[in-house]
């Protein structure tokens, strides 16, 4: 009985660490609302629900429609691959409860959460890249002394890392490379699965061009990318073959035809704002 008692209190404290682990960090909602309890909001209480059970057993992915035109609502799931698997129903869970509050008859919206997505309309909106950076943060206000060389690798990182998500299978990528002698930054790159491979690469380059780099470590984020920097490493594949290894030293020209890829760095003045680390708090709407 007592281990019992002890064993829940464990499990307890785990989903507490879990659920800590997941912040909001923005939402948007369409002007355009339903009836409450008519069938656009029947449609949308169900899809919302299947979105999570889908994402949850099949690898942290999914999309779903339900009933039929006009009251046929179309939505997305994703859970980001650098978090656990674990976080991946409570990051969902929170965004469709939260979603349902905070937006009860939008007849469109978006909670995004370090972790999860979670986003739905009145019309499909699959397969189009969101080109534009709905939120960027970072994590680490340790100043670079060597910004130049930082901000060196941090581009040659993200440089290939874009490219290697779009053309993986679960359209994500891990990779690392040397800053200088035994210092590394990690980085990791995202898309929804519907993108085109094009479509994914383009999402990446645009919104790392976003990266506060100033930092030692950040994210960003649109509707249908994700990226993110550390200097510690963050993710485990379950093949360590999969890490992309970027050497430091320049890459030989590419072969022509090969496409070129270049992402370039600015320092957003906005960001310079989010003084307080983490300053995650607040509702971006
Ligand atoms: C999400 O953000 C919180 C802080 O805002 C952080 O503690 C947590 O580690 C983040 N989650 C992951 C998986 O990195
Ligand atoms: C979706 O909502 C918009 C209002 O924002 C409306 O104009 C449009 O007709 C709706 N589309 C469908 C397919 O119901
Ligand atoms: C809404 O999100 C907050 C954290 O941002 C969380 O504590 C809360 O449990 C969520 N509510 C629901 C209903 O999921
Ligand atoms: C922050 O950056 C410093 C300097 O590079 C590093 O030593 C430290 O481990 C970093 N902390 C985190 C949480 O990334
Ligand atoms: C980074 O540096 C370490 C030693 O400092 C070396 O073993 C490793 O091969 C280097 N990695 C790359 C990608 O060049
Ligand atoms: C929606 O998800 C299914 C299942 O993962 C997938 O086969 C399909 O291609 C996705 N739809 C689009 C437009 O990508």
């Amino acid at each position: 009985m007592a281990a019992v008692k002890s064993l829940l209190l464990v499990l307890l404290a785990v989903v507490a660490i879990l659920i800590g682990q997941t912040v909001k960090v923005w939402s948007s909602r369409s002007p355009a609302n339903f009836t409450p309890g008519g069938p656009y909001d029947t449609n949308l209480r169900g899809m919302l629900k299947d979105l999570v059970t889908l994402a949850v057993s099949y690898g942290g992915y999914s999309n779903d429609t339900a009933g039929d035109v006009p009251d046929q609502p179309y939505g997305l799931a994703i859970c980001y691959a650098d978090a656990p698997p674990a976080v991946c129903r409570l990051c969902l869970d929170m965004a469709v409860g939260n979603v349902t509050l905070a937006c009860p008859r939008s007849a469109g919206a978006a909670m995004m959460y370090n972790n999860s997505l979670l986003r739905y309309a009145n019309a499909s909106f699959l397969s189009r890249p969101d080109m534009v950076q709905r939120f960027s943060f970072y994590n680490n206000l340790t100043r670079a002394v060597d910004a130049a060389i930082y901000a060196a690798a941090l581009g040659r990182l993200m440089d290939r890392l874009a490219p290697a998500a779009a053309a993986s299978l679960r359209f994500f990528a891990y990779g690392r490379t040397n800053i200088t002698g035994d210092k590394s930054l990690y980085g990791f790159a995202q898309c929804v699965t519907d993108l085109s491979p094009d479509g994914c690469r383009r999402c990446l380059q645009r919104i790392a061009a976003s990266l506060p780099i100033w930092t030692r470590g950040g994210r960003a984020y649109s509707l249908t990318c994700y990226t993110r920097f550390e200097v510690v490493p963050f993710y485990t594949p379950a093949n360590t073959q999969t890490i992309v290894a970027v050497a430091p030293t320049p890459q030989p020209e590419p072969s022509p035809g090969a496409p070129t890829v270049e992402t370039k760095f600015r320092d957003d003045a906005k960001l310079r704002k989010f003084r307080s680390r983490m300053a995650l708090t607040g509702i971006y709407s």
